[in-house]
């Protein structure tokens, strides 16, 4: 079943009928489903069955606190990019033997913290972090388990601002240097080198890119166990896509079938970092329509939630589906746009969108992941509140922001 559904002609968050929501919390406001949630975790955990594995959420793509405290509480691990991110994870309730860490640019402070809290394991980017991670276990007498990132140089076949495993990519390490940075690992007293780490890209559609960068990492696993390093862990990324107009995604269970032979020949415990497809289609944000406008032949439906909302359109040129509270309003061709002073902030663009009138709230989908998390202060514009749905409750999980929020931290010098 769909979370977000219309009953008695009125689009519902589960049993929450959104006007409610919207009155209660205002708009602009995002709207999480905790079954939402629930039931994409469970479908990728179950994808795995049958393998040793951890599925780890990525907090990049939605890290509220009560989103993350409900899945972490059904089992799920964290896959990390900041410090900002780890003490986020920390704060949930992960368990930090259930921490990956992963970015290119992790800085000392970062590291050493990640190894203050006993993560599970760095997925190393560079040579350079090794060294780091080397000097600062040795000098805080801890140790530091690491996966190697590799770069496969796979074409995940998506947009190229989230496809990450291609060979000019600045991510990972590549395939050819990462005998030799291993070999070099030999020589840390700190290190325990346990894994191998992809992550190919973002909202894939395809299983051939899984299939071939798994091969090509299951391979490196091989090569390095025989060079006598205990190998445990086979890290295959996020990445999986979700529909969000009419793409035609494989499930979890389709992707893991498609790789399983490899994962399972590789004797490792499996880790996945789905960010996307767990908290996407999760979420929703609200948006009340301030005004109708025409400009020549163009229609335009004035919107509360901007780009600093909701950057994806902007960004991407990403689809989001705009769905009435009310099933069956009229269509109209016009573009959904919000009150940021940019030509580039839409919601939707050139769409048969409901024909809302002012006062209306229109719902856009598929906002569970890379929204919030995005969303920026520009224009000074205080950030949406967030809101969790379990049945037929809800509650407001991150208040909207307000105009003394804006100037937190900002200080009028005596100079002046
Ligand atoms: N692991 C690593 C190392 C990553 O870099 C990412 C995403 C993930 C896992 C999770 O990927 P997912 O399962 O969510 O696709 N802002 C963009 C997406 C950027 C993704 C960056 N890395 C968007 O809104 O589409």
């Amino acid at each position: 079943m769909d979370e977000f559904h219309y009953r008695g002609g009125v689009l519902h968050c589960e049993d929450v009928p959104l006007h409610e929501i919207a009155r209660g919390a205002g708009t602009p406001a995002y709207v999480y489903s905790y079954a939402a949630l629930e039931r994409a975790y469970r479908e990728v955990e179950e994808a795995f069955s049958g393998l040793d594995h951890l599925v780890c959420f990525a907090v990049k793509a939605n890290g509220n606190l009560a989103v993350l405290r409900a899945l972490a509480s059904l089992g799920a691990g964290a896959d990390i990019v900041s410090g900002g991110e780890l003490y986020r994870a920390m704060r949930a309730g992960f368990d930090p033997k259930k921490v990956v860490f992963a970015g290119v640019g992790k800085t000392e402070q970062e590291l050493k913290a990640g190894l203050g809290e006993r993560i599970l394991m760095f997925n190393v980017e560079s040579a350079g972090e090794l060294e780091h991670l080397e000097r600062l276990a040795h000098l805080h007498g801890k140790r530091a388990r690491v996966a190697l990132r590799i770069n496969p140089g796979v074409d995940p076949g998506t947009h190229e601002h989230i496809s990450t495993g291609n060979v000019e990519s600045k991510f990972g390490i590549p395939a050819d240097e990462a005998l030799s940075l291993a070999e070099r690992a030999k020589g840390f007293r700190c290190v325990d080198l346990i894994g191998v780490h992809q992550h190919i890209g973002s909202q894939i559609v395809k299983v051939a890119p899984y299939v071939e960068s798994v091969e090509r990492s299951a391979a490196l696993v091989d090569e390095l166990r025989s060079r006598g390093f205990d190998i445990r862990y086979l890290n295959i990324g996020g990445g999986l896509g979700i529909r969000y107009r009419d793409e035609e995604t494989p499930s979890p269970a389709e992707l893991v079938e498609a790789i399983r032979p490899t994962l399972a020949a590789s004797g490792a415990k499996i880790l996945c970092e789905m960010g996307r497809y767990i908290a996407g289609p999760a979420g929703a944000l609200l948006t009340g329509v301030l005004y109708r406008k025409r400009s020549g032949e163009r229609s335009f439906i004035v919107a509360d939630a901007g780009m600093n909302d909701l950057i994806r359109p902007s960004l991407y040129g990403a689809y989001h589906e705009v769905l009435p509270l009310d099933e069956g309003a009229d269509q109209t061709r016009a573009d959904l746009v919000g009150p940021v002073c940019e030509s580039g902030d839409f919601l939707a663009r050139d769409r048969d969108l409901p024909d809302a009138r002012e006062g209306d709230v229109l719902a856009v989908m598929n906002a569970g992941a890379y929204g919030f998390s995005m969303a920026s202060n520009y224009n000074s514009r205080p950030r949406p509140a967030e809101v969790l749905v379990r049945e037929d409750r809800w509650a407001v999980v991150r208040e909207r922001e307000h105009y003394p929020d804006l100037i937190r931290g900002e200080l009028v010098p005596a100079f002046l």
